[in-house]
Parts: C-alpha cells; sequence; structure tokens
C-alpha cells in the first residue's frame, strides 16, 4: 500500500475516533460536564494545566521547525557553521525563568483548590449546625451503605442528597480499599479501613435537573473481581424534597404486608436473610453486624445489585444466582437453593419494601 494511504487513513481513523469519543460524556457521568462546585474547580484545573502544556508544547515546536529550516545546511555553503550561543546569558536567564512563571501559574490555584475542597471544619464543629448535612459512607465488597448520623438513618445502594449545599462526607471501608468517585460531581477518594477520610462535594440543581435528578457513582479502586460492578447510584433533589425523605426514613415502621404471596416471602426473608439485612432504616446494630445491604426503601430503588434495571425480572436472577450477576460477592451460598416460587414470593415482598 502507498505510504500516504495508510497514513491517510490512520488520519481519518484518528479523527472519528476523536469525534465519537469526544459524544462520550454524559451529564449523570462525565467528569467533563461538571455538575457542582467540586468538579468545575477541578475541571478549571485540568483545564489550566492542559493550556499551558499546550503552549509550551507549541512554542517548542515552533522554534525547533524555525531552527531546523534556518540553518540547514544549503549547498556551497558546506563549511559554514552558524554563530554558536553556548553560554549566553540572556538565553538561559530567560528559559529558566519561563518554566518558574509557568508553574507559578499553576501553583496558585492548585494549591488554593487543594485547601479549599479539603475543608470539612463544618462538619467536625463540636457543635454542628442544624442544615450542615454528613452521610457516614462505607464501602462493601460490592455494596455501599450511607448512613445520616444526624437522623439516625441507615440506607444502602442510593445516597440521596440535597441541591445547592455542601455535603460533607466521612468515608471508610470495612473489608479492603475502595474508592468513593461520582464523576460529574467530583474527583475520588479512597475509603480505607484503618482511617476515615473526609471531604465534601456540591451537588448542582440546574445540572441535576438535566442528568434526570440521578448521578452515577463508581468504586475506583480495583477491590475484586466484581470492581467494576461496583456501582451506586446518587438522587439529588431541592432540600425540601430531601427533608420529606429523610422524615419518611426516620419514621419508617416495620413494613405490614398483607398480600398473601408477598406474606410467604416476608416469611423466607425472616428465615434466611434478616440475619444480615434490616428492612428499616433506623438500624441500631453496630456496624460490624450490618453485613448487607438495608433493604427499607429497596423498592424505590434506581438499580437491582447496583447494576441491573430494577424490576422483577432481574431481581428473580440475582435472587436465583448472584454468582452470575456479581461474582465474589457476599450472598452467594448463604442460603440453600430456592425453589421458583420462594423467588416469586421473596420478588414480591422485596418490591414491596418502599417508603416513597
Ligand atoms: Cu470496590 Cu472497586
Amino acid at each position: 500500500m502507498k505510504k500516504w494511504l495508510r497514513n491517510w487513513r490512520l488520519f481519518s481513523l484518528f479523527s472519528v475516533m476523536a469525534l465519537l469519543l469526544a459524544g462520550c460524556g454524559k451529564p449523570f457521568l462525565s467528569t467533563l460536564q461538571p455538575a457542582g462546585e467540586v468538579a468545575d474547580k477541578q475541571l478549571s484545573l485540568m483545564l489550566l494545566s492542559t493550556a499551558i502544556m499546550v503552549l509550551v508544547i507549541v512554542v517548542v515546536t515552533i522554534i525547533f521547525v524555525y531552527v531546523v529550516i534556518r540553518f540547514r545546511q544549503r549547498k556551497g555553503e558546506e563549511n559554514k557553521i552558524p554563530k554558536q550561543v553556548e553560554g549566553n546569558h540572556t538565553l538561559e536567564i530567560v528559559w529558566t525563568v519561563i518554566p518558574i512563571i509557568l508553574l507559578i501559574i499553576l501553583a496558585v490555584p492548585t494549591v488554593k483548590a487543594t485547601f479549599d475542597l479539603a475543608d470539612v471544619t463544618p462538619m467536625n464543629k463540636e457543635k454542628r449546625d442544624k442544615d450542615t448535612l454528613v452521610v457516614n459512607v462505607r464501602a462493601n465488597l460490592y455494596w455501599w451503605e450511607f448512613e445520616y448520623p444526624d437522623y439516625g438513618v441507615i440506607t444502602s445502594q442510593d445516597l440521596v442528597v440535597p441541591t445547592d449545599e455542601r455535603v460533607y462526607f466521612n468515608l471508610k471501608a470495612s473489608d479492603v480499599k475502595h474508592s468513593f468517585w461520582i464523576p460529574a460531581i467530583g474527583g475520588k477518594m479512597d475509603t480505607n479501613i484503618e482511617n476515615k477520610n473526609q471531604f465534601w462535594l456540591e451537588f448542582d440543581q440546574k445540572k441535576a435537573d438535566k442528568a434526570g435528578n440521578i448521578f452515577y457513582g463508581k468504586c475506583a479502586e480495583l477491590c475484586g473481581p466484581s470492581h467494576a460492578l461496583m456501582d451506586f447510584k446518587v438522587k439529588a433533589v431541592p432540600r425540601e424534597e430531601f427533608n420529606q425523605w429523610i422524615e419518611k426514613m426516620k419514621n419508617a415502621k416495620k413494613p405490614v404486608v398483607t398480600d398473601p404471596v408477598a406474606k410467604q416471602g416476608e416469611e423466607i426473608f425472616n428465615k434466611s436473610c434478616i440475619g444480615c439485612h434490616a428492612v428499616t432504616p433506623v438500624d441500631k446494630r453496630p456496624e460490624q453486624a450490618r453485613t448487607a445491604p438495608n433493604l427499607a426503601n429497596f423498592g424505590d430503588r434506581e438499580r437491582i445489585a447496583g447494576i441491573l434495571e430494577h424490576n422483577e425480572e432481574n431481581l428473580k436472577k440475582w435472587l436465583k444466582d448472584p454468582e452470575s450477576v456479581k461474582p465474589g460477592n457476599k450472598m452467594t451460598g448463604t442460603y440453600g437453593q430456592l425453589t421458583d416460587e420462594q423467588v416469586d414470593a421473596l420478588t414480591k415482598y422485596l418490591m414491596s419494601l418502599k417508603v416513597e
């Protein structure tokens, strides 16, 4: 194949890829479509450092091309040597000072943003303001627990937050290291076993509207075979709506089941599942005892097991063979093989668990 043709093909391929990949950003998932103060600041820093790097590359390339053309050997001037500038003080000062200036331009906003984004004083005050919302995040082998300590409420997999205010997070893990990440809202932070990390995020209401009020959250630290499936969802709602939700959660009682099939499901649940899964949002057990997701508002959730679309069919699939959905999960093997009838009954019961 002719060389120019091959080059042209490569060029076309990269152009098409650039176009297609540029379309990948979704408002609920993309770092490049920031939906809050933290993500905004971080994107600005990324753009600033990219701009500086591009500027350096462009200037160096122009000088390089100019020098190559200007000083190449010409016919009849084979023995001519251009003026030598080695040891030129002015030049040496110029190319030492320019990088220093560039680094200062990069360092000042970076250091400032680093301190702003790490400011968690309001959450650590002896007496916290009533409006300061704190969420304890606990990462576990392939599921997330969200505790609202000031309200005594626990939920899992779906984080609910108010928009247009800072929400403060305590982050930790109960088994191995994970990392808490809501790409559209802000950079990731590790959840460790040995210490608690803290940071804050802000969820923009207008951007939340655009994203359908749901942002996607991820585990960003390789933690096992189902690491890539360790997703969670964030419902970002106006403060008023959040208050209503938290009230409902605070006052949710043990569900009263009337449907006969669901009733049968409840019996199976109380025999095989309740040792790990709670069905009320107020769970006083210590966290070591909370070994599985709280299911109080399971019927209101966005996903089954964090990843499958929320419908009965997928729930049955998960209950029958969790291993096929999330390899290495801790539920596999904790109960015997369920009959189709039992699965149907459990599904009916679990889907009836709602607070909304
Ligand atoms: Cu948890 Cu990756």
